[in-house]
């Protein structure tokens, strides 16, 4: 079930890649969302061995880049986008792996400063196993930041500016939508809360450093929203978080013995 699930995205991504080249890539961590710039939860990536889940076209690996990282990964269900970043990133030495997240591909352990995910995160199969290999990836003290739609998102439907409930948040499970980007490209997609995101990071070994429901960016303070019922639209991100971004961090085990002792 899962693998056909994978075999169904990884099909679909291959036809749609072509919509998402450069599209949702730091700085952006999504649509509407304050960027790195404004949020810094990266600090400073110099000489920094860095891990993009899902990498895409390699636009966030080419931002590392030029903010200094010393290594660059990433890994990605998707042949076409593989292809992509490998053009985006052609004058680095970068490592590209088209896999699925959820599977462990032999990647080194114990080995990188930050992995991030830039709306990947949520096409996992299996959070728990992703969760735990991203932790096995991280050097101990190492950050995980990853954006994702707030999980509340996809129930949000609008009607002439209305926002209303549509569904049920309560229900975990999947959707499937037969098209992606106006092609017939089927894909399914996981719908999770919030609190499985946070429990499956703890459950994991992290130790969350802070959980932000997004704002509005403030590129967008001159621009005067429109009355919209589309599913992202700057009327609707000033009235509810489109992203859910955490940061979490695989702690130094010197540092908790440490403080265990004064506790
Ligand atoms: C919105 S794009 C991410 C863009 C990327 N962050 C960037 O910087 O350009 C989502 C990506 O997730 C990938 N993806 C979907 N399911 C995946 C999985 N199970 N494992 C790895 N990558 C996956 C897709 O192929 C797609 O490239």
């Amino acid at each position: 079930m899962i693998v056909d699930i994978l075999k169904q995205n990884k099909d679909s991504w291959d036809k749609v890649a072509h919509h998402f080249n450069g599209i949702d890539a730091l700085p952006s961590f999504g649509p509407f969302t304050q960027s790195e710039e404004e949020l810094n939860l990266f600090g400073h990536p110099t000489n920094q061995k860095v891990l993009d889940i899902g990498c895409g076209s390699g636009h966030s690996l080419l931002y590392m880049a030029e903010k200094g990282a010393s290594e660059l990964w990433g890994v990605d269900l998707s042949e076409t986008q593989i292809e992509q970043a490998k053009e985006t990133l052609k004058d680095f030495a970068a490592q590209l792996y088209c896999a699925p997240m959820e599977q462990d591909i032999g990647l080194p352990k114990v080995y990188f400063d930050t992995v991030y995910s830039i709306y990947a995160i949520g096409w996992t199969t299996d959070l728990k196993s992703t969760f735990e290999l991203i932790y096995s990836y991280l050097k101990p003290g190492g950050n995980f930041i990853f954006s994702w739609d707030h999980p509340l998102y996809v129930h949000l439907k609008s009607q002439d500016g209305q926002i209303f409930l549509d569904g049920s948040y309560q229900d975990e499970g999947s959707i499937t939508y037969a098209r992606f980007k106006g092609e017939e490209a089927p894909v399914t997609i996981p719908k999770r809360k919030m609190n499985t995101y946070i429990n499956e990071l703890i459950k994991a070994g992290f130790t969350i450093e802070c959980v932000i429901e997004s704002d509005v960016s403030t590129n967008f303070d001159s621009i005067k929203e429109e009355v919209s019922d589309r599913y992202y639209s700057l009327y609707k991100a000033r009235r509810f978080p489109t992203t859910l971004i955490i940061k979490a961090k695989k702690m130094n085990e010197l540092t908790g013995v440490h403080l265990n002792n004064f506790s």
